[in-house]
């Protein structure tokens, strides 16, 4: 027996039956695969029946029409003035997101509590971690509840300061670095100082943020991070995980989340440290309200049981994000549309030389004293949103008001720059016209909705609102601004709204 079971023929037809076998699997498996995608696609097809849409192919989706040149947001746009509300829009075979850019289609979705869609957000995850933007259901309101307070104006009111010295470093390199005959690239500048403004603000940060070098391999890493989960999405091979983590752009990904995380956790120990320190541990226990760092430390260290050290790190990670890109944007193509609407411009200066001319130095009170320069803020919003979509996932089915219906499960995609674009809410959509928001225009609930709206808008909304006024003002005042006409910005949707080819203007000092 034991001779006979090592004999060659019998082990050369074990080796043949198994190959056989293990063949059999894999034609399983691909049969399985490929009637899942079959009776997916087929189900999709009928749920969005009553929703015409641009055709498509049958593997590769609108892959073309979307990905082809970074034509994506340009491509939306011709969708929105052929298919009024919604139009369903497929990214493979087998994969689609329902999207929509009509304000009553915005107010239904936003009104009900859909959890975010996992096959975009969870690109995220490995690196912000399951914090405030992630989280949904339980988790996410217990988080809610005890972060709102950090944005309570009593704690807003000294950021003004804050950010306007800030804003004074950034203005003071700038001045140095800016030239009559070449333009500069304001991107990276700019989010030097958003993230040095966030980190002063919300972790109480010391130092100088915009001239220390890990600050800057920080936003070299976000600046990473952007690239790469345009190019996640774009990748059908890369929507797999072990397939992406075995890729070279996942371990480029994998290098940027370290980047981050050292970042995070130096900022988090740095502000642990300081409490330990008892005195200042009973001066922070008996201020009336805590910073956002400190409400978590506080939280952890008062109540283990309701906040993880890997919870704390996340929501870090995602405040330190959103906190600063988001508002990077904002500000940089805010600074770009003033600069080539010089008559816009110079209305904005004459606004804030009568508040700060003589100056005094700006604070909490004059922000609601600028009333124009608010007026080309929310523009400026408008036509270039730093957040240019967010994205659920049906938990039930819903009705439209036009009696139209999706069924659970189908992802939609809630494109605020295909609704800020949409000609049929916005006349003439590409013109810069900050009349649009005088007191007197009219509009719809949900026509402007940068910082989206329902319970899962913006925490930080106000907090943005303010830091865009601040660096306005203060750049107005200092610099006339003036585009560059060989290097006009284009806007690619990667995290946050960026330009492909940066924003470069020309700064000209005002004497
Ligand atoms: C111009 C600047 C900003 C814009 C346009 C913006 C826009 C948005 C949008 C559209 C959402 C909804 C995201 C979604 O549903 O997936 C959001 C959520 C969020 N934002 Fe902002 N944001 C800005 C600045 C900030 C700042 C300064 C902070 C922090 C200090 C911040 C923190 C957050 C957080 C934590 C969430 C998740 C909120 C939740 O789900 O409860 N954002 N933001
Ligand atoms: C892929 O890499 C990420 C980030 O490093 C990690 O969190 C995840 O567990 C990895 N997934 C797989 C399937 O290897
Ligand atoms: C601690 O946190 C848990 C879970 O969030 C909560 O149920 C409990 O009431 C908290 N305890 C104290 C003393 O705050």
């Amino acid at each position: 027996m034991g001779v006979s079971a090592l004999s060659p023929t019998r082990f050369l037809g074990n080796i043949s039956g198994f190959i056989q076998v293990a063949f059999l699997l894999c034609l399983l498996l691909l049969l399985f695969k490929a009637a899942q995608f079959y009776l997916h696609r087929r189900w999709l097809l009928k749920a969005f029946q009553q929703f015409p849409s641009p055709p498509s192919h049958w593997l590769f989706g609108h892959y073309r029409e979307q990905f082809q040149n970074d034509q994506e947001l340009q491509q939306v746009l011709k969708w929105v003035e052929t298919f009024p509300s919604a139009c369903p829009r497929w990214l493979w075979g087998s994969k689609a997101h329902f999207t929509i850019y009509d304000p009553d289609y915005m107010k239904v979705i936003l009104g009900r509590s859909d959890p975010k869609a996992n096959d975009v957000y969870r690109f995220l995850a490995p690196w912000i971690g399951y914090g405030l933007l992630l989280l949904d259901g339980q988790a996410w309101f217990q988080h809610r509840r005890m972060l709102t307070p950090a944005f309570h104006y009593d704690i807003l009111k000294p950021y003004v300061k804050i950010t306007a010295d800030s804003v004074q470093v950034m203005l003071d390199k700038l001045e140095k670095l800016a030239d009559q005959d070449t333009s500069l690239e304001i991107f990276k500048h700019v989010s030097l100082m958003t993230l040095d403004t966030i980190m002063k603000c919300a972790f109480s940060h010391q130092g100088n943020v915009q001239l220390d070098e890990n600050s800057q391999s920080y936003i070299q890493a976000i600046g990473d991070l952007n690239k790469l989960f345009l190019s996640r999405v774009k990748n059908l091979f890369h929507q797999n995980d072990i397939i992406y983590n075995l890729s070279s752009n996942g371990r480029w990904a994998k290098r940027a989340y370290q980047l981050a995380h050292e970042h995070t956790d130096r900022v988090i120990k740095l502000r642990k440290d300081q409490l330990q320190d008892q005195g200042e541990l009973e001066k922070i226990r008996k201020k009336r309200r805590l910073d956002f760092l400190d409400i978590l430390l506080f939280a952890r260290i008062e109540n283990e049981s309701s906040l993880s050290d890997k919870d704390l790190r996340a929501e870090v990670d995602t405040f330190m994000f959103e906190g600063h890109d988001t508002t990077a944007s904002g500000i940089s193509w805010t600074l770009h549309a003033l600069a080539t609407h010089p008559e816009h411009q110079q209305r904005c200066r004459e606004e804030v030389q009568g508040l700060l001319g003589d100056g005094t130095p700006i604070s909490w009170d004059h922000l609601d004293k600028m009333p124009y320069t608010t007026m080309c803020i929310k523009e400026a919003l408008r036509i270039y949103p730093p957040v240019p979509g967010v994205v659920r996932e049906l938990s039930k089915p819903v009705i439209f008001p036009d009696g139209r219906s999706l069924p659970k499960g189908i992802p939609v995609t809630l494109s605020i720059y295909a609704l800020h674009h949409n000609p049929r809410v916005w006349p003439n959509p590409e013109v810069f016209d900050p009349s649009r928001f005088s007191p007197a225009a009219a509009q719809h609930s949900h026509a402007f909705l940068p910082f989206s709206g329902g319970s899962r808008n913006c925490i930080g909304k106000q907090f943005a609102m303010n830091e865009l006024k601040v660096v306005v003002a203060l750049t107005l005042l200092r610099f006339e601004l003036l585009p560059d006409p060989t290097k006009i910005p284009v806007p690619v949707i990667q995290l946050v709204l960026q330009s492909k080819n940066g924003i470069h203007l020309h700064l000209r000092k005002i004497q």
